[in-house]
């Protein structure tokens, strides 16, 4: 087995499209996170993934909460990247952005290119991680032609389509 700096040399190769995975609780308190470790699971029924370090308060309030949404961002919202991972904590988090809610009530960012509101199906630990399991519920595209946020060797850039 490789060591963790040598597996995460080789990550910082994969080049990902970056999201915020949110989530709300019963008490209407608000948290989420920056995470590329998403991944479409399948399209009928439409599941997706989500893979969160089980140190991260997120872990537990995406459990708990049994629902989150993934919000794609576009490149002009590296800012609200850099803030959902940064020492900005909770609530505190969604006060950039303009927020509103799909179907089942979490947080959606009016302007990320997709957002996808999920029923939380299952969690597999796997190491560090959990892999959180979404059922997807409704889906929201943005209109227009946006640019996407990437990220990749540690930083930011973005995608022009020909
Ligand atoms: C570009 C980028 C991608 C990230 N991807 C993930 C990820 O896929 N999963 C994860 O658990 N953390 C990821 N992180 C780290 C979390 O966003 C960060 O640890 C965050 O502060 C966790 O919030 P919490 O402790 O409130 O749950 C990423 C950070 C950045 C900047």
């Amino acid at each position: 087995m490789t060591d963790v700096e040598s597996f995460k040399a080789g990550m910082r190769q994969l080049t990902a499209g970056v999201c915020l995975v949110t989530t709300q609780a019963a008490d209407g308190s608000r948290s989420g996170l920056t995470a590329t470790a998403v991944c479409s699971v399948s399209a009928e029924p439409p599941i997706l993934l989500v893979c969160v370090n089980r140190d991260n308060g997120n872990y537990a309030a995406i459990r708990a909460a049994g629902r989150f949404a993934v919000n794609v961002l576009a490149a002009e919202d590296e800012d609200l990247s850099n803030r959902f991972a940064s020492a900005v904590s909770g609530d505190e988090r969604f006060h950039h952005g303009d927020w509103g809610t799909l179907a089942s009530g979490v947080p959606v960012l009016a302007s990320a290119l997709a957002s996808f509101d999920c029923t939380l199906l299952e969690v597999k630990d796997m190491g560090s991680h959990g892999v959180f399991f979404g059922q997807v519920e409704a889906v929201k595209v943005r209109s227009g032609d946006a640019p996407p946020l990437l990220y990749g060797d540690g930083s930011y850039g973005t995608l022009k389509f020909l």
